[in-house]
This record gives C-alpha cells, structure tokens and sequence, in this order.
C-alpha cells in the first residue's frame, strides 16, 4: 500500500484527478468505480475543469457507483444519482447509459444487487476505485460488523449511518432506512484502488487502514490485502508519511 500525504485538501482533489485524467488519456474505455460524499467533491470539480479545457474526456469510459440509497427516486435531489449528475455527470462528455449507479426505485431490491453485480462483470472489470472512507472505516455502505457481504447487496442503514447522513433529508423519518452497496468482494475486484480521506475526522480510519491488521470492525482494513491500493490523505488527517511511502 502506498501512503501519499498532500499539503492541502486542494492538493489531494488535484492529484486524484490527474491520476483519472491520465488514466483515461492512456484507456478511454477504462471502467471507473466512483464514490459520492464530501472528500470527492474536490476531485469532481477538477475533473470537470480538466474536462472544459479539452484535457480528458468520459466519452469512451463506463461508470460505476459505490452504492445509492433504497428506496429512493433517482431524481430525488438526495439521490446519489443527483449528487454525481450535479457534481460529475452533467458537466462532462460521459454517455448516460455508462453512467451506472445501482437503481434506488428497482422493485426487487436483490435483483437489482444481482444484475449490478453481473454488469460490472460483463464490463470486463473495474480498472480504478476511487473510494471514500468512513470515519468508522466504512467503505461504500459496508459497516462494521462481524461478517461483511462480497457481492452488491442490500444493507439496512445503522442508527449512527442515519443519524450521521440524515440532514438534507430533514429527518431520520424522511430517510431511505436501506442502501445498495457494492460488496467488498466488488471492491476488491478493481484492478488498482485510490483511497482518499481529509480532515481530523478520518484519522482513526487510515491509522486502521495503515496498521499491517485487517478486522471486519473496519472494512477498510481489508483493502491491505489488494495488491495496488493508493492512501491520498491531507496534512489535517493527522497521520504523517514521515517523508516516506508505505510500500509492500
Ligand atoms: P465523506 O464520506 O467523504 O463525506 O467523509 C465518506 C464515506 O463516508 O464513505
């Protein structure tokens, strides 16, 4: 694993898209695992930047998101197909039938689990999963618990993942109780894996991430056993690289 610690939370968004931005100029038709949340925001906002001055296009590459929110209208402005139409989607050349996010309104929730994971399947695999990381160590809406599900799933929310993202609803009532996430077996299927976490907040998450100990406690853990997994962190996280990179 490596360990690269930036100055800033606008050094980290500027590294990580030019880190996709390169990977699309080599593999147009790269296939990309993306997350929603607040530490990608940065990244998205410099994609679309790189994108309007002609300097990566999505024309070519497939989309996959992280998980949504069950039972949920994917036009719902608390729908993460909103969050990545605002804040990606419709500000770049991606074709909308590559834009893939699990659908919020599927009748059959586990079918819908089933036919996402067979997607990414059938696209050949993912090539970069860009990842969020919870303060717990979550990793899309895979939480700490003594077992964890490998493939695309329904997952009831916990009290503290409601409590936690239930403001712009109004309401813990108003909220969505269930998610669909990709699994940690999905996850882990990537071919090459950016982590990316900012502020003090997540600094008991990557000292977990960074401690040669996996615990299905932390679902983040696991990521230690990929072979090509990137820690992007700022300064504020609180962790230092001491001038070194973590390599194994
Ligand atoms: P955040 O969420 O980027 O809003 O901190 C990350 C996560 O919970 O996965």
């Amino acid at each position: 694993m490596n360990l690269i610690v930036k100055e800033s939370y606008d050094e980290l968004s500027r590294y990580v898209a030019g880190e996709i931005a390169a990977l699309l100029r080599g593999n147009p038709q790269a296939v990309l695992c993306l997350p929603t949340g607040n530490t990608p925001v940065g990244t998205y906002q410099e994609l679309v930047r790189l994108h309007k001055e002609g300097r990566v296009s999505f024309a070519q590459c497939t989309v996959f998101n992280l998980d949504e929110y069950y039972p949920i209208d994917p036009s719902d402005p608390n729908s993460y197909r909103s969050f990545m139409r605002k804040n990606l989607f419709d500000h770049v050349d991606i074709r909308p039938g590559s834009a893939n996010i699990p659908n919020g309104e599927a009748k059959d929730a586990d079918e819908e689990c089933r036919l996402y994971e067979q997607k990414i399947r059938n696209s050949g695999g993912i090539d970069l999963a860009l990842l969020g990381i919870g303060r717990n160590g979550h990793i899309g809406f895979n939480e700490p618990d003594r077992e964890l599900l490998l493939e695309t799933h329904v997952v009831t929310l916990t009290e503290s993942t409601l409590q936690a993202n239930c403001e712009p609803f109004g309401s813990i009532e108003a909220m969505p109780k269930q998610a669909l996430t990709m699994g940690l077996g999905t996850i882990m299927s990537a071919k090459r894996i950016i982590v990316i976490a900012s502020g003090a907040s997540k600094k008991f998450a990557v000292e977990k991430m960074l401690s040669s100990r996996i615990t299905t406690d932390v679902p983040a853990t696991l990521l230690q056993l990929h072979p090509d997994v990137t820690l992007v962190i700022d300064k504020a996280v609180g962790v230092s690289s001491e001038g070194t990179r973590w390599t194994r």
